[in-house]
């Protein structure tokens, strides 16, 4: 493609070096539907006839099926996406074909090309965020009346409704959705027409190329366009939040899983066993996504590293975005669809878990927030409860078991009634404010992420 300057061949050393075509052939159809748009604009422009228009698409045409059939040949040695079709396509509809980089650069085109990518992908990854919210949301409903211990420092803390626990996961996704979605105001900017860096002095009709591919704008400065990835770092950093919440989310299920919780169980087909121990249901998909949620950080890491020495504009270092990109895109789309199958197999073994909630200790707030509703100030109530535990743990008796007298003896402030704060139901149904897990609230909630998870479904299918 530079042949005229050169009077060596590239060393092969270097061709293998600098290839990228065995990666970024996956750009194949952005490649391909970007070349048709440009094509149009030379049409427009009367750069090309529209008998070489025809040529154009015909021979594109020929070349996306034929790789798509698995019977085009990918060669290193013509580098990148772009000269593998450039050149095929040129020797399929001869000089029409050579016309086609007119007023074009391979940097307007690998950016054309990448956005397109981004862009697509960004959709799908949105569509799995909403499947896998739809799933918790499913397993939430089937087990509405379930009651858990709510933890912190991994210590039993308060009860909740395992729902609500679910639940938490419906909006952390639901922030990764919203964040995937304002991503595509910027990946869905035209950036063919900067050329090399200084646009060209064969002016194109831009805005038509980018209403013709669908792009809600154009770029307004061809040298930050040619050197922009920003739109790659922030879907990688998206997908990487994304990722942690999984990760979460499995750490989550790697406990209930584990004898000692045994709060749920997973499915066969989402569990492996072990080759020597043969009583192993390992939850290795979990544990997977807690790994793979790693390379989802070096990946957005080493696109930031790749670009923050990079003077303007193109530099080849920038070729080193596409793999880290595939790779968090392919490893979060697959996470996200096994974790929608994983979570729609699960059960729950609501007496452990109601077993683990009954614990008396969970109670403990809920006798402080009693005595303070009887007008004591709440750090008095602390220390009157702190005791009260104390005294519980030191004579084996639990808070529901402990004789009246006994609950005076740390303040005359306690009658009859406050057993009746003492059950776990009164207890999650007192959590009535904006947020809180009583029942009502979980039911509310669960409710209404289905509607909305319904309607996002019509919407994405429409
Ligand atoms: N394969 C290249 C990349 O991914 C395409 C752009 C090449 N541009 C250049 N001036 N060498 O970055």
């Amino acid at each position: 493609m530079w042949k005229g300057r050169f009077q060596k061949d590239t060393s092969s050393l270097v061709q293998r070096y600098g290839e990228s075509i065995s990666f970024d052939w996956r750009l194949y159809a952005h490649d391909i539907a970007g070349s048709r748009a440009h094509a149009e604009a030379l049409a427009r422009a009367k750069i090309i006839t529209r008998a070489e228009l025809a040529a154009i698409h015909k021979g594109l045409k020929s070349i996306q099926t034929d790789i798509e059939a698995g019977n085009f040949e990918w060669k290193a040695e013509l580098e990148d996406v772009h000269m593998n079709i450039e050149s095929a396509l040129t020797q399929r509809i001869g000089a029409a074909g050579a016309k086609l980089h007119t007023a074009r650069s391979r940097n307007d085109q690998v950016a054309l090309d990448s956005r397109l990518y981004c862009r697509t992908e960004t959709h799908t990854i949105i569509g799995l965020v909403r499947n896998l919210q739809r799933a918790l949301t499913t397993h939430g409903l089937k087990n509405q009346a379930v009651i858990m211990p709510g933890y912190t420092h991994l210590q039993r803390g308060q009860p909740v409704l395992y729902a609500h626990h679910l639940l938490a996961y419906v909006e952390m996704l639901e922030r990764d959705a919203a964040r995937l979605t304002d991503a595509l105001k910027r990946i869905n900017v035209l950036p063919l027409g900067s050329g090399a860096l200084a646009g060209s002095t064969i002016c194109l009709d831009r805005e038509f190329v980018a209403a013709h591919l669908g792009f809600d704008g154009v770029t307004h400065n061809s040298m930050d366009a040619v050197a922009d990835r920003d739109y790659i770092a922030e879907l990688l950093f998206a997908i990487a939040l994304t990722g942690m919440h999984l990760s979460r989310l499995s750490e989550d299920i790697i406990l209930w899983v584990s004898a000692e919780f045994g709060f749920v169980s997973l499915s066969d087909a989402h569990t492996t066993g072990s080759s020597l121990m043969p009583q192993k249901k390992n939850p290795d998909v979990a544990e997977l996504t807690r790994g793979k949620t790693g390379r989802l950080y070096g990946n957005l890491t080493s696109i930031l590293t790749t670009l923050k020495g990079l003077p303007l504009t193109y530099n080849r270092d920038m070729q080193e975005d596409k793999e880290p990109l595939f790779d968090s895109v392919d490893t979060i789309k697959l996470a996200l669809e096994v974790f929608a199958e994983m979570i729609a197999g699960m059960s729950v073994n609501a007496e452990r878990i109601r077993a683990a909630a009954s614990d008396p200790f969970l109670l403990a707030t809920d006798l402080a927030d009693w005595l303070v509703l009887k007008g004591m100030p709440f750090r008095q109530a602390h220390e009157i409860i702190g005791k009260l535990t104390a005294h519980s743990l030191a004579t084996g008796t639990a808070f529901p078991d402990i004789p009246l007298a006994d609950y005076r003896k740390f303040s005359p402030v306690f009658n009859a009634s406050v057993f009746k704060v003492l059950t776990l139901d009164h207890a999650v149904a007192a959590r009535k404010a904006t947020g809180a897990p009583s029942p009502a609230n979980v039911a509310r909630e669960l409710t209404s992420w289905q509607q909305r998870l319904t309607s996002a479904r019509r919407k994405s299918r429409r």
